[in-house]
């Protein structure tokens, strides 16, 4: 068995579906996953897998470290994947201390959790343990036009909040291994899309936006850059990690597509054009730009040689494919969206975005 924390977020749910889906199918590893179902974690994002037998859901805080320990010893895992987090920015900016309780003290209850329950297991249960740590690219900083991408080696420099609680947990994470010996692996990802994200990030933001004849709006003058990639792709690297990665390495992991805002909005527009045309004219026409970011970081871009190189692992996916399904798959996903679109999610959207940016026909 593998545990998963965040299993029912955007990227865990995507995880849990492309292990399930693998070459075992119904055979596969048993799955339990750990989530709290914070606004952003959904069990309609596992409904698919409802009646699979293999998956088990426990709705469970991360920063409880005795209910992790008596979950660890109760199952006795091979290995734990962490991907529950506070994740967007935006959220970080205007109440940071969520994301140091998750983030960081969450990771922490995990780590002892996991420590305390290696020191009473058996050498071979020691031996292949893991505990894999999925963090982001956000914890190097920004980059200027003409710097050389992320690379492992590169500084930690985070700049927001979200960023900072990342950063203090892969310090946590490295510690626990080089002091305790914990088996650790860590993983930084570029920015991920495709289905289940919630529309608080950019990509859904904008389809579900664009579909209602909303403001599509961007902060500051829309240059700056992320490096995205499809996230059935960062799925398989997660996988190809923890089957093969060195234990207490860390990981980049990018899909060498660097973008500016404008053109990835302005790309779903056209697929949005195509796929479900507007009355009159271009979803374009509801681009608006807005007040940005404080703090934004102008560029990201991950150098992933090394997880090519050491573990064979590529991006499946281009842009051009991967958000042609991302935009196929909202316009099917009813459903979801309803189930996830609470009246909580409408007051962060009036909280982040005002009046002005709630309405084309307001602009
Ligand atoms: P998400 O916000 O969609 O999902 C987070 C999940 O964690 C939710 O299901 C939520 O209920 C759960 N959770 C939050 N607090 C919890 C707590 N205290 N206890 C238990 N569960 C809790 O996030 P995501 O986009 O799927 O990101 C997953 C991980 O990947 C995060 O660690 C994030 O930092 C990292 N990451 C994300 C991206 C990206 O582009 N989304 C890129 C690189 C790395
Ligand atoms: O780089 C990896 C990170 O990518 C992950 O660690 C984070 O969890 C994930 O949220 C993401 O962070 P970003 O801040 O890059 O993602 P977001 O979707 O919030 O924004 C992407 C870019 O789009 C960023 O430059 C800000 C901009 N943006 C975003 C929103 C929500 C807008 O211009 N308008 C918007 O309304």
């Amino acid at each position: 068995m593998i545990f998963v924390t965040g299993g029912a977020g955007f990227i865990g749910s995507n995880f849990v579906a492309q292990w399930f889906d693998g070459p075992d199918g119904a055979a596969a590893e048993p799955v339990l996953v750990i989530d709290a179902l914070t606004y952003a974690g959904n069990l309609a994002s596992l409904a698919p897998l409802r009646s699979h037998p293999g998956l088990t859901f426990v709705r469970q805080d991360i920063c409880d470290g005795a209910a992790i320990l008596a979950l660890l010893r109760q199952h006795r895992p091979r290995a734990l994947l962490h991907f529950a987090a506070e994740s967007h920015v935006d959220r970080s900016i205007l109440g940071p201390g969520e994301f140091v309780r998750t983030n960081i003290q969450g990771t922490f209850a995990l780590l002892e959790a996991v420590r305390d329950y290696l020191a009473q297991a058996g050498a071979a249960e020691r031996e292949a343990f893991r505990f894999l740590h999925v963090s982001t690219d956000e914890v190097y900083g920004s980059l200027g036009p003409t710097d050389p991408p992320f690379c492992e080696t590169t500084a930690y420099a985070p700049n927001s909040p979200y960023a900072a609680s990342k950063a203090a947990s892969d310090h946590l994470v490295r510690a626990y291994h080089h002091t305790y010996g914990v088996p650790t692996l860590t993983t930084n990802c570029s920015n991920n899309y495709g289905p289940y994200q919630f529309p608080e990030k950019l990509i859904p933001l904008m389809i579900l936006n664009a579909l209602a004849g909303k403001a599509l709006p961007i902060y500051g003058d829309g240059r700056n850059v992320r490096d995205w990639l499809y996230v059935g792709d960062h799925c398989a690297g997660i996988g190809a990690v923890l089957a093969q990665g060195r234990v207490g390495e860390t990981y980049n992991i990018g899909g060498r597509t660097e973008l500016e805002n404008l053109t990835v909005v302005q790309t779903l527009c056209a697929v949005l054009d195509e796929l479900r045309p507007r009355a009159q004219g271009s979803y374009c026409d509801q681009i608006t730009f807005i007040k940005d970011r404080p703090g934004h970081d102008r560029r990201y871009a991950i150098d992933c040689s090394k997880i090519e190189r050491e573990l064979g692992w590529q991006p499946q996916q281009t842009f051009a494919s991967g958000i042609r399904q991302t935009v196929a798959w909202y316009l099917a996903a009813g459903d979801w969206i309803s189930e996830v679109i609470s009246g909580r999610y409408r007051d962060w959207i009036d909280l982040q975005y005002g009046r002005a940016g709630s309405s084309s026909a307001e602009k």
